[in-house]
């Protein structure tokens, strides 16, 4: 698995992550849940300079013009429920693709008795597609590892694309040995150094599916 770490160059992106983090901004829901679109628009392109391209003719009123778009055919998969926002920005950027939703959600607990639950899963066929596996917390990797291999039952992708807004170092080495092919991509804005003791990314941003969606019983 590749990591491509986009924090660590001077972007747009570290401005939008520095609202996120915020804690008086977070108070604002729809502004975070916008905030986590612009973080995802702005890897989208990233991760859209990675695709395989073709030139195809586009007729415009006066001519025609080759124009070289992408080939790939896209999925962009969410986990339930933090990831809705971001997946949001995915499909503003490439607006052909299909959606894969699948639930899983942490059992509260201590950092080594965390419990996934996947329960839901909603997905096309994604045999041989470019598949965008978007959630923008990646803590101990449980959530994503397991997702990943609920969607399996709906085909193998040909290139698996892992997009975060924030990862602690435990769940980037989690995913590196869960996902040690070469098509397999992680892309994360921003990287924490720990976990506390309820599994949460410090310093982080809090619980992203509450600040988005408001907090859950
Ligand atoms: C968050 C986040 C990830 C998961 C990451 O979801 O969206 O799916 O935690 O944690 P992990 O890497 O330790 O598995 P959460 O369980 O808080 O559910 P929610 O989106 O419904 O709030
Ligand atoms: N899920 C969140 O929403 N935040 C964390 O810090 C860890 C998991």
């Amino acid at each position: 698995m590749k990591v491509i770490r986009l924090g660590e160059h001077s972007s747009v992106i570290n401005s939008h992550m520095a609202q996120l983090r915020d804690v008086q901004i977070q108070k604002n829901k729809t502004l975070f849940r916008r905030n986590m679109e612009r973080v995802a628009r702005a890897m989208a392109y990233e991760v859209s300079r990675t695709l395989s391209y073709s030139d195809k003719p586009v007729q415009t009123p006066l001519g025609v013009k080759m124009v070289p778009t992408y080939d790939d055919r896209i999925v962009v998969g969410t986990v339930l429920r933090a990831g809705l926002a971001f997946h949001e920005g995915f499909l503003d950027t490439f607006d052909g693709a299909d959606s894969a939703f699948v639930a899983a959600y942490r059992e509260e607990g201590t950092r080594d008795h965390i419990k996934i639950h996947v329960e839901y899963i909603a997905a096309p066929d994604l045999t041989d597609c470019t598949f965008l596996m978007v959630d923008p917390m990646l803590a101990t990797g449980g959530s994503l590892e397991l997702s990943y291999k609920a969607f399996l039952s709906h085909g193998k992708p040909r290139t698996l694309h892992i997009c975060c807004a924030i990862a602690a170092e435990e769940g980037i080495a989690h995913l590196e040995k869960a996902f040690p092919e070469d098509n397999v991509t992680l892309w994360v804005a921003a990287v924490d150094p720990i976990l506390n003791d309820d599994a949460y990314i410090v310093p982080g941003l809090g619980d992203a599916g509450d600040l988005c969606f408001g907090t859950k019983l």
